[in-house]
Parts: structure tokens; C-alpha cells; sequence
């Protein structure tokens, strides 16, 4: 059996659409991200007295942080429509160009992942964000003229895990740049309150505390231990999920007391064993560990940086000292 992963995302969309209930769907029902919630509450009411579209916003952060969920309920708080796409999937200019010949006035385009899209295809975005106009090309080869179209003002709203490989252009054109954190134990302990709530399964408080110590800091992986948590305590035929319940489950899933799983502890021993502690480069550390660089980057890295177990210097990567000591290695005899 392949072993179950507890972070990445592909294992995790699916859980996503099947609890699709346990997304909050207002302001206020979403959890954390103080500054980045009054910011954008100020920015929509004001774009509601002013009667226009709310300025160009882009999210960005690691994966699972509340990007999407936070593109629909500004949506729904602008009370307007959403319509969705995503970078990768958008392969010719005309695939964008129907998308936004679609839009009505005051629409939300969500596009995810907004860092792959090519390059040829963004430069259509620029004319379209700055002045609502799209210009296209028409006509056969030798015969063909450029023509615009007017397009009604809307907001387009886009994700990306990677702010860093946006064009520069692209970036320039976004009125608000929200950076979405990693969220503390007292706000994932209120998102599996909230997630028993809705799926009408309790969990007692300290369990909760625990669930959200192991959960890296994100939502998406706190709602996921949650359910496989209450898993065991159906099995056990609890009536509600307690600590007992939840040390042992996570045990089986091999999350750590942190919240770290199997891949972070490879890839922090393989820098210590392999590397000498490091510095080493991204793709070294990737070709050691069997995991692609980019996953590496957008996935493992930015909770490992945050938590203090992991450097980057002009050099590469190093373990830092708190690293040794919650993997239990001593320096001298590794
Ligand atoms: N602030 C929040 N309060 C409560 N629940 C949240 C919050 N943010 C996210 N969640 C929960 O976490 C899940 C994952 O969030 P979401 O899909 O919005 O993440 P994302 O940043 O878009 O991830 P990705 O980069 O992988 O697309 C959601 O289904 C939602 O239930
Ligand atoms: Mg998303």
C-alpha cells in the first residue's frame, strides 16, 4: 500500500470536494488572518459606496491557507458572481480571451495558480486589468487586424503559492497583495471546533489543542487530521473524538508532536546525514529525497523555515540547531 500522505495537496482535493460544507462561507465565519481580513472588508465596502469594482486582488502563500475560500466570500461579499479558472489549464490566448468576453459588470474572475500561465497569454491580462479592454487579433494571416472590445469593470482575484515567479508586470497591475500566513493554535483550534460542529461530531478541547499542534499551520491539513481522527473514534466506538483518541490516531499516521510528517523528516535528515548539515542546494536535497524541487519549495520548505528547523543563506539550505534536537541527533555521533 502506498504510504498515505499527510500534506500535499493532490491526496487532499478530493477530501476538499466531498466536505465542501465545511468551508466557511462569510467574513466573519473565516477563521484568522486578522490584517488581511479588515483589509479587504474596508476595501469592499468602500468599493460598494463608490459603486465599482473592487480593485485587482492577489493571495498568495503555501498551499491550503485559505486562498480560494477567501476568493469565493469576496465574492459573495461583493454580492457578485464568480467565475473561475485556473493558469495552467488556460493554454491558448483565445481560451482567455472567452473567459473574460464572458465577464459581466462587477464579476470576480478567480484564476488559481496564476504563476503558470504563460507568459504570451498573461500579456492579454495587462490591457484587460488596466483599462477593462481586450484586444484581439482578427483575420486570416496578411489579412489581420487588431480590434478592441470593451469590457464591463470587474475584479479578477488571483491565487498563487509562488508570488515570486510572477512576472513583474503582472504583479504591478494588483491593487491589493494579500500574503496569507501560517495560522496559530488558537485559530486551528477553532477551525476543528468549527469543522466538528458542521460535520456534527464533537471533539473535546484539549484533543483540539492537540489536533491543531499537529496540523503545520494550516487549515486544510487540521479538517483533514480531523476527519481521519474521528475515523478511529467511530471505529472505537466513541461518541466523541478526546486526546486519547487523537495521540493514537496521529501516531498511526506518523505525524509527529510538531505536526511534521515522514517527507520532513527525509528531508531534514538527508541534509544532515547526507549533506553534513548543509548548506545545500534545492536540487541536491531533491534528488536525495525523491521529491520534485517545487514541492520541495512550496510545500515542505515554508513550514520547516517558520518553525525554525530549517535556514536559507546565499549558500543553500542548513539545519539549524533546534533541528538536531527535536530529531534527537547529536552532532558529534550522527
Ligand atoms: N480561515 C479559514 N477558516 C476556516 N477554514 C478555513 C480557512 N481557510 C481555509 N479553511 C479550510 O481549509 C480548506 C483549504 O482551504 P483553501 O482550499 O481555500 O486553500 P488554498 O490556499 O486555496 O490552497 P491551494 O494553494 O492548495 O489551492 C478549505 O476547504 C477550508 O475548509
Ligand atoms: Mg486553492
Amino acid at each position: 500500500m502506498e504510504e498515505e500522505r499527510v500534506i500535499t495537496s493532490k491526496a487532499l482535493e478530493m477530501d476538499d470536494v466531498i466536505d465542501n460544507s465545511i468551508r466557511p462561507e462569510t467574513i466573519d465565519e473565516y477563521i484568522g488572518q486578522k490584517e488581511v481580513k479588515e483589509n479587504i472588508k474596508v476595501f469592499i465596502e468602500a468599493a460598494k459606496i463608490r459603486d465599482e469594482s473592487l480593485d485587482h486582488v492577489l493571495l498568495y502563500g503555501p498551499p491550503g491557507l485559505g486562498k480560494t475560500t477567501l476568493a469565493y466570500i469576496i465574492a459573495r461579499e461583493l454580492g457578485s458572481n464568480i467565475k473561475t479558472a485556473s493558469g495552467p489549464a488556460i493554454e491558448k490566448s483565445g481560451d482567455l480571451a472567452a473567459i473574460l468576453s464572458s465577464l459581466e459588470k462587477g464579476d470576480v474572475l478567480f484564476i488559481d495558480e496564476i504563476h503558470r500561465m504563460p507568459r504570451y497569454i498573461e500579456e492579454i491580462l495587462y490591457p484587460a486589468m488596466e483599462d477593462f479592454s481586450l484586444e484581439i487579433i482578427v483575420g486570416s494571416e496578411g489579412n489581420s487586424r487588431n480590434i478592441r472590445i470593451d469590457l464591463p469593470p470587474f475584479t479578477l482575484v488571483g491565487a498563487t503559492t509562488r508570488a515570486g515567479d510572477l512576472s513583474a508586470p503582472l504583479r504591478d497591475r494588483f491593487g491589493i497583495v494579500a500574503k496569507l500566513e501560517f495560522y496559530t493554535v488558537e485559530e486551528l483550534c477553532d477551525i476543528v471546533k468549527r469543522t466538528a460542529r458542521v460535520l456534527s461530531f464533537d471533539i473535546t478541547e484539549d484533543a483540539a489543542v492537540e489536533l491543531a499542534k499537529r496540523s503545520r499551520g494550516t487549515p486544510r491539513i487540521a479538517n483533514r487530521l480531523f476527519k481521519r481522527v474521528r475515523d478511529f473514534a467511530l471505529v472505537e466506538k466513541k461518541d466523541k473524538v478526546d486526546l486519547d483518541i487523537t495521540k493514537t490516531a496521529l501516531d498511526r499516521l506518523k505525524v509527529d508532536a510538531m505536526g511534521l510528517d515522514h517527507t520532513d523528516h527525509e528531508l531534514l535528515k538527508a541534509i544532515i546525514y547526507k549533506f553534513n548539515g548543509g548548506p545545500v542546494g534545492i536540487d541536491a536535497i531533491s534528488n536525495s529525497i525523491g521529491e520534485e524541487a517545487m514541492t520541495i519549495e512550496d510545500v515542505y520548505e515554508p513550514y520547516l523555515l517558520q518553525m525554525g528547523l530549517l535556514k536559507r543563506t546565499s549558500r543553500g539550505r542548513m539545519v539549524t540547531d533546534l533541528a538536531y534536537q527535536v530529531l534527537g541527533i547529536t552532532k558529534e555521533n550522527k
